[in-house]
Formats: structure tokens, C-alpha cells, sequence
């Protein structure tokens, strides 16, 4: 396939939604994976006339679906240029939405392992599932929907689940990385800012567009650009 192909985790809304959509209008083969095949169907209506994109079925925690994308990438595709692992979820925010901010000494360690198997290892099956052939075909850039909330050097009470998941998930950008020094495959973290999505609310700050201009901004790092970095806005950010 000539076309570069551009793989999209939780697409079926939000970031993931909009970054699928502005790969898809500058050019790639935009593949918006969602675990909601119906929710995805129906946002699909809205990606631009026009785009070459995929519609495909995956939760980031089941193993089978990861395997099976690939096997279609590999067989249809033949190559995987960009990786967008934006699935996530905040989920310490249903504990008492009218109250006070979920405590680390109430949020439970099933919370904490739930937002951890999403956030974290989804992000890892899916780097261990492309990063393979974006080596064998020295081309890769993934991107890491990280938050300002993982940050250590930030590191403030509450949220525990989220925060947790969000730091390790910069811990993986950093080894992903390292493993992959000397190629032209970048793994770079980004937070996209307080962005109005489902996840971000409607106090949040920053606009879709906002929030969607960082992350493409990295998964089209020409080859002289950063890898093993956290960014936003594509300014790094401390861990
Ligand atoms: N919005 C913000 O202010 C903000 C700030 C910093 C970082 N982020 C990060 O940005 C990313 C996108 O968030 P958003 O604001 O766009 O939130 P969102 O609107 O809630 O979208 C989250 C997406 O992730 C999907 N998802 C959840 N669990 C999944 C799973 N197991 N497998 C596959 N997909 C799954 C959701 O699909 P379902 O419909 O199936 O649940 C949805 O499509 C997240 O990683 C989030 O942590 C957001």
C-alpha cells in the first residue's frame, strides 16, 4: 500500500475521533478502532467525504482483537505508519460526581487495576502488536495519549487510578523508545491540555481542535523529530 496507514484507539468519539479525522483529511489511511462498533458506525457518518478510512471492532483489552487487527494490517496493509493509543477512561469520577475528589484513601484497588488494564497495558498490547513492523519497516510514529495529571513532578492528591495508569503509560513511552534508538520509529507521550470531550467536560478549557492539534503534531514528526519526549502543544513537558 503507497499510503501511509494510521491506527486510531478509542475513535469513536472525542480525540480519538477528531485526530482519526485529520490523519484521514491530510492523506493516511485513517483505521478508527473503537470496542463500540455501533457508536463507531454512527460517528463514521461525520468523518469528511472523500477520506480512505476503517472501521474495525477492537477493545484494547482483549487480546484476540488486538491479534486480529494486526493480522489485517499485515495482510491488507503491509504496514502500520502511525499509532495513536488514545483509548481511555476516568472512572474515579463516578464514585460522587456532586462531591469532593476521589480520595486515594477511598478509590478502590480494583478501580485503580480496571483504569490501569485500559490505560496502560492497552497502550502496551497495541505497541507490542505494530511496533515490530514499523521497525522491520523503519518507519513508526506512535503517540501516547497521555495527561498533565502522570505527571511526577506535578504529582497532586486525588485520582489515583487515572494518575497511576498515566505515569506508567510515560514510563512505557520512555522504554518503547529506548528499545527503539537508532531506527526512525518515535514514541513520544502527549497531553492534549483540559479538553471539552465526554472524559473532559464542559468546563474543561480547550477546544477539540486544541486538544487534536498536539497529538497529530507528533504522529507526523518528520525524521529529525524528538522521540522519548512528553509534549504538549509539541513543547516538551516535564515527566
Ligand atoms: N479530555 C481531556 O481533558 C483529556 C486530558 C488529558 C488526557 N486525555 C486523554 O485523551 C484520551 C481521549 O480522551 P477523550 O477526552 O477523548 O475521552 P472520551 O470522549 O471519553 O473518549 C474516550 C474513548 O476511549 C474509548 N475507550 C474506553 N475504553 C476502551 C477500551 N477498553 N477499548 C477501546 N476503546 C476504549 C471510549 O470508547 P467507549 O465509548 O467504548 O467507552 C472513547 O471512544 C484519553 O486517553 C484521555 O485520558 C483527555
Amino acid at each position: 500500500m503507497e499510503k501511509r496507514v494510521a491506527i486510531i484507539t478509542g475513535a469513536s468519539r472525542g480525540l480519538g475521533f477528531s485526530t482519526g479525522c485529520e490523519l484521514a483529511r491530510r492523506g493516511y489511511l485513517a483505521i478508527f478502532t473503537a470496542r463500540d462498533g455501533v457508536a463507531l458506525n454512527h460517528a463514521a457518518k461525520a468523518i469528511p467525504a472523500g477520506t480512505d478510512i476503517h472501521l474495525m471492532s477492537l477493545d484494547v483489552t482483549r487480546q484476540a482483537d488486538v491479534d486480529s487487527l494486526a493480522r489485517f494490517v499485515t495482510s491488507h496493509c503491509g504496514r502500520a505508519d502511525v499509532l495513536v493509543n488514545n483509548a481511555g477512561i476516568l472512572i474515579e469520577s463516578s464514585i460522587d460526581s456532586a462531591g469532593p475528589d476521589p480520595s486515594a484513601f477511598i478509590v478502590a484497588p480494583e478501580m485503580v487495576l480496571k483504569t490501569f488494564e485500559i490505560n496502560t497495558l492497552g497502550a502496551y498490547r497495541m505497541c507490542q502488536a505494530f511496533l515490530p513492523m514499523m521497525k522491520k519497516n523503519n518507519y513508526g510514529r506512535v503517540v501516547n495519549i497521555s495527561s498533565g495529571m502522570g505527571q511526577l513532578t506535578d504529582m497532586g492528591a486525588d485520582w489515583p487510578a487515572y494518575r497511576v495508569s498515566k505515569t506508567a503509560l510515560n514510563a512505557l513511552t520512555r522504554i518503547f523508545a529506548a528499545e527503539l534508538s537508532g531506527t526512525n520509529v518515535k514514541v513520544n507521550s502527549v497531553c492534549p491540555g483540559w479538553v471539552r470531550t465526554r472524559m473532559g467536560g464542559k468546563s474543561a478549557t480547550r477546544t477539540l481542535e486544541q486538544g487534536t492539534k498536539g497529538i497529530v503534531w507528533a504522529a507526523t514528526l518528520d525524521d529529525m523529530g524528538p522521540t522519548g519526549g512528553f509534549f504538549r502543544d509539541g513543547t516538551p513537558i516535564d515527566w
